[in-house]
C-alpha cells in the first residue's frame, strides 16, 4: 500500500506538471501574438499601399469609358485584393494555429509562407533577402510552431542589422546525417562569443522595449529551443562580431520530395 501522503504528493505533482504545461502552452501563444504585433506596422503601410492601388485605379476605371482601360482598372484591383488577401489569411492563420500535432510538412512551402509574413517588415527596413532552396525536405513538424521560430529568427535578424542588412535563409536535404536544415543568416551586429551561451536562457535579453512595450522579452530564442527540442532537432547558432549570425535549425528528415511532385516549385527555385 502506497502511503497516503505520498500519494496526496505523487498528485500533487501531477497537477504542477499539468499547470506547467498550461503556462507553457500559453506563453508560447502570447510571445507568438507579440511576433505578430513587431510585424503589425509593416502591415499596415502594406495596406495602406493597397488600398491606395485600389482608389486609384477605380478612379482610372470610373474616368475612362474605353473597354482596354477598364480592364486593366479592374486587373490592378483584382491583383491588390488578391495580395491583401494572402497577408491577412496568411497572418490570420498563423496567429491561431495551436495544438502539439506534428505531421510530414514540406520544408520549403513553410518557409515560403514565413516569408509572406515577414517581407514588408524587411522591406520596410531595406534589407535584401533571398531564399535558396537546395532540397525539398518532409519533415515531421507542427508548422505553426515551426513558423514562429522562424519569425523570431527572421524579426532578431532584422533588429540586429538596422537598415541595409542582408538576409539569406537556405533550405537543404542533409542526405548523409538525416536532416532536413534551415538557416537563417544576417549580416548584422553579431553576438559576442561570451555572450552566446546565454541567448537561449528565458529573458536574456539586450533590448530595451519600444513605444508600444514590445520587444526585448528575452523569450523569442527561449521559446524556439523548447520547440525544437519538442522536435527532436537541433538549433546551431555561429557569430562573428561585425559580421553577422547564422542559426541553423535542423530536423530529422522524413524524405527528400521527388521533384516531380512539385514541378513548378522547383522550376521556381532552379
Ligand atoms: N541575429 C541576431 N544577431 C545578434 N544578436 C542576436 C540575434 N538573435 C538574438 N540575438 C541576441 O540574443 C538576445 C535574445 O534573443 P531573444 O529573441 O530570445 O530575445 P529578444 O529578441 O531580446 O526579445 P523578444 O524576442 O522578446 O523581442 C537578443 O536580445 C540579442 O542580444
Ligand atoms: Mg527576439
Amino acid at each position: 500500500m502506497t502511503d497516503p501522503s505520498e500519494e496526496d504528493l505523487l498528485h500533487e505533482v501531477q497537477e504542477l506538471n499539468e499547470q506547467i504545461q498550461e503556462l507553457q502552452s500559453s506563453l508560447m501563444q502570447t510571445q507568438k501574438l507579440s511576433s505578430v504585433g513587431a510585424l503589425a506596422s509593416s502591415t499596415t503601410h502594406e495596406f495602406n499601399n493597397i488600398l491606395t492601388t485600389v482608389i486609384n485605379y477605380a478612379k482610372m476605371g470610373l474616368r475612362h469609358k474605353d473597354e482596354k482601360t477598364r480592364v486593366k482598372a479592374f486587373e490592378k484591383i483584382l491583383a491588390a485584393g488578391q495580395r491583401a488577401s494572402k497577408i491577412t489569411c496568411g497572418m490570420l492563420s498563423y496567429a491561431r494555429q495551436q495544438g502539439n500535432r506534428q505531421e510530414p510538412t514540406d520544408v520549403v512551402q513553410l518557409v515560403k509562407s514565413v516569408m509572406v509574413l515577414v517581407e514588408k517588415d524587411l522591406q520596410m527596413n531595406r534589407i535584401q533577402w533571398q531564399t535558396d532552396y537546395l532540397g525539398h525536405p518532409e519533415a515531421n513538424l507542427n508548422a505553426g510552431q515551426i513558423q514562429q521560430v522562424l519569425v523570431n529568427l527572421v524579426v532578431n535578424a532584422r533588429q540586429a542589422m538596422g537598415e541595409r542588412g542582408q538576409l539569406f535563409i537556405t533550405v537543404r536535404s542533409n542526405l548523409e546525417e538525416n536532416w532536413a536544415e534551415v538557416s537563417v543568416r544576417d549580416t548584422g551586429s553579431g553576438i559576442p562569443a561570451d555572450k552566446l551561451r546565454n541567448i537561449f536562457k528565458p529573458f536574456y535579453t539586450t533590448k530595451e522595449a519600444d513605444e508600444q512595450g514590445q520587444g526585448g522579452t528575452g523569450l523569442g530564442l527561449a521559446l524556439c529551443k523548447d520547440i525544437i527540442d519538442g522536435h527532436e532537432g537541433r538549433i546551431r547558432v555561429e557569430s562573428a562580431m561585425g559580421k553577422g549570425t547564422t542559426f541553423t535549425l535542423k530536423f530529422p528528415l522524413l524524405r527528400e520530395i521527388p521533384q516531380l511532385e512539385n514541378a513548378e516549385e522547383i522550376r521556381e527555385a532552379g
